[in-house]
This record gives C-alpha cells, sequence and structure tokens, in this order.
C-alpha cells in the first residue's frame, strides 16, 4: 500500500517498518515453515514468487503490510535483516465495507515468541489503521486450534462471531469504539515517524537515474 511506504511505526520493544524487497529472502526462510503456514493460512511459494508477491502487496491500495523488527536488536545492529522477528498485515477484502480490515500477525522467529512482541506489534498495528486508514472494524480469521492467537484475540477484546467447518477458522472482530483505542494507547507507547531509509533509497535511485528529477 503506498499509504504506508514511508511509514515507520515506534514502539518500546519493537519497530515496524514497510516490507521492502530487501525483506524478502529472510521472510521466505520464515514461510518455509509448515506451522506459519498453517496458522496464517499461506501457500508454499518461490523465491521468485515471494518477489513478485512483495511487490504486488505493495502497490495494491487494499494491503498495508509491515515487517516488525526487535527494537533492541536494531537499535544495537542498525541491520533491519537480523532485526527481523514477524510481520502484520491489514487487508481490506470488503469492497462494500471500505472502513472494515482484516488483521494478521506473526511472529515468525521463535526465539521472540512469548515476548510481549505479538502484543505490542498488533497494537501498534492496529492503532494505525484506526489513526491514518480510518477503520472502523477490525475482523481476524483463527484456525480452531490455534489457542495462543485465540487467546491473544480475545485479550484484545475481540468476539467470535463466526465459525466455518470448511476452513476449520473462526471469524472474530472488533467494532471500534473510543473506550477501546483509549485502552489500546495504555497498552502502548506509539511514536509515527517516516521511514528515512526510504528517503535514502529514493536519493540513490535518483542520483542512478536522473530522468527520475525531471
Ligand atoms: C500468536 C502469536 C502472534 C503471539 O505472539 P507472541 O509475541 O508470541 O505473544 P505475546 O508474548 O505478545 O502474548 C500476547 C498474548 O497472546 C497469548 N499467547 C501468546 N502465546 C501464548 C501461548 N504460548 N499460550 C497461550 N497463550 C499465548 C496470550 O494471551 C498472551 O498474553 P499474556 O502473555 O498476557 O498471557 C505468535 O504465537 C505467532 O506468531 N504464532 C504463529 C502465527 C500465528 O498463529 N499468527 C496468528 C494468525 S491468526
Amino acid at each position: 500500500m503506498r499509504d504506508n511506504e514511508c511509514t515507520k511505526i515506534v514502539g518500546t520493544n519493537v519497530i515496524l517498518v514497510p516490507y521492502r524487497k530487501k525483506h524478502v529472502e529472510r521472510y521466505h526462510e520464515w514461510m518455509k515453515s509448515e506451522e506459519l503456514r498453517y496458522f496464517t493460512g499461506s501457500e508454499i511459494l518461490t523465491l521468485a514468487e515471494e518477489y513478485q508477491m512483495q511487490k504486488r502487496w505493495h502497490q495494491d491500495q487494499d494491503k498495508c503490510t509491515f515487517i516488525i523488527l526487535d527494537k533492541s536488536i536494531f537499535t544495537e545492529t542498525e541491520n533491519e535483516i537480523e532485526a527481523m522477528v514477524g510481520d502484520t498485515n491489514l487487508f481490506f477484502n470488503e469492497p462494500d465495507q471500505p472502513n472494515t480490515a482484516e488483521v494478521e500477525i506473526m511472529i515468525a522467529d521463535v526465539t521472540f515468541r512469548r515476548r510481549k512482541r505479538g502484543w505490542e506489534a498488533i497494537i501498534l498495528m492496529l492503532l494505525y489503521g484506526v489513526n491514518k486508514l480510518n477503520v472502523t472494524k477490525y475482523i481476524a480469521k483463527i484456525k480452531f486450534d490455534n489457542e495462543k492467537s485465540i487467546n491473544m484475540f480475545e485479550k484484545l477484546k475481540f468476539q467470535k462471531v463466526q465459525k466455518s467447518q470448511v476452513f476449520q477458522e473462526y471469524t472474530f472482530e472488533k467494532v471500534i469504539n473510543k473506550n477501546w483505542i483509549d485502552w489500546l494507547y495504555s497498552e502502548a507507547t506509539i511514536n509515527i515517524t517516516t521511514y528515512e531509509e526510504h528517503d535514502k533509497e529514493r536519493e540513490k535511485e535518483k542520483e542512478n537515474n536522473p530522468a527520475h528529477n525531471l
């Protein structure tokens, strides 16, 4: 989504950055995990397909994708690839409900699970969606046997509204209201800022291709 391509969201222990080409290789390694593909409803892709998917997600207006970085690793190394721990997405799938978004999250690096990275990252994403993308309702689709995620979304005050035997998943939803937004703010510190790396890369592109300056 072009709306978030220059956006960086900084929290206490995580930083969200737009999903870029340079992240694809590590992302592809993660998605070799059958567990991750099952819980996120993803298909196995070749590396070339993964690059195409990243490009499409970047261009499509109905998808907002961030990579989750561990803040302490990034502060120490300034290397986004080393600091990558997962991703979080919003999908605007319902043409007749443009303010409804499906939210997804994964902490792909298992050594970072159960350390509140998922909790903080999803709260930052939920607040970003409400504040910058005018979301008024969230939904989440969760496999029947994904106890961790069910616990997390129930703790986020989502409610189970549907059950699909075909997909073996529940649909949870949360209609946004002021009390809930205030509560999200009480759970996280959020700083929405500019993704400077993007600016540097654009500068480089311009230097390499002066026609951009015209
Ligand atoms: C679900 C997931 C994102 C949770 O991220 P995480 O960083 O490990 O979780 P957190 O430490 O932030 O915990 C947040 C809440 O999630 C729930 N939770 C997380 N891990 C859990 C576990 N092992 N058992 C039970 N509940 C768990 C709890 O409610 C927890 O709150 P608490 O610590 O106060 O009990 C992570 O397990 C994951 O990426 N799983 C694979 C992909 C996936 O299932 N994505 C969701 C698709 S719908």
